[in-house]
């Protein structure tokens, strides 16, 4: 239930959030939106081309990693590849996701900058381990492909009827709290309907 449920549920309040401060973005996803359908109908062929609907996605799981990381067990002696460090049979190793989402080494576009186009220009071909929100190897995310579709196919139906505005500083002043997951803390966002 947490892994199916909470991981999407989180990445869909960032996303509120991330809207009502970035009404740029939101306007672009919405023309794009009306670019492939004005009737509000949507095929999955139409779905699939929401191409900046992708990157804006893509922008919210590399900003918040919605999970702080993982860990892996060596199961033989190992080392770091360019420092040398030698590793145990029996070590834990972290992969921070939030620290190699952020690393400047790996991006062009300032890592604290909310920019979907980073995945459409400079960051095009970011390195493919500095952008694990799914994990990575035999135990990455069962349910990536899922969550996908789910973020993908919720997203445009809301804004194809709904626009989020800021509610001011006292209640949308953002903020996050860690559990299982990373959730942003005060969201106040106004609707509208258009
Ligand atoms: C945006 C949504 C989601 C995010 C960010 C997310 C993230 C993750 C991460 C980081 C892991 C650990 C991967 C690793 O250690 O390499 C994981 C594992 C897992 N996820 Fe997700 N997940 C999401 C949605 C879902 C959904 C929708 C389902 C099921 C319907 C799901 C089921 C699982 C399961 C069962 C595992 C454990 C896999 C294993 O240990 O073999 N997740 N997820």
């Amino acid at each position: 239930m947490v892994a199916g449920f909470e991981t999407t549920s989180a990445v869909l309040a960032w996303f509120i959030h991330a809207m009502s401060e970035y009404p740029d973005v939101q306007h672009k996803m919405k023309e794009e939106l009306m670019s492939v359908s004005v009737n509000q109908n949507l095929t999955l062929n139409q779905l699939d081309s929401l191409v900046y609907l992708d990157c804006v996605i893509n922008e919210i799981l590399r900003f918040h990693t919605i999970t702080s990381g993982t860990v892996r067990t060596l199961t033989v002696e190992d080392r770091l590849p360019k420092s040398n460090f030698q590793l145990s049979k029996g070590d834990s190793v972290l992969m921070p996701f939030y620290n190699l989402a952020h690393d400047t080494q790996h991006w062009s576009i300032d890592t604290e900058s909310f920019a979907p186009e980073r995945f459409l220009n400079e960051d095009k071909n970011h390195h493919l381990y500095t952008l694990l929100p799914f994990g990575v190897g035999h135990r990455q995310c069962i349910g990536q492909a899922l969550a996908r579709f789910e973020l993908k196919a919720i997203i445009a139906r809301m804004l194809q009827r709904v626009t989020f505005g800021d509610g001011g500083p006292k209640i949308n002043s953002g903020g996050h709290f860690t559990g299982l997951t990373i959730q942003p803390k005060h969201v106040g966002v106004t609707t509208g309907f258009s």
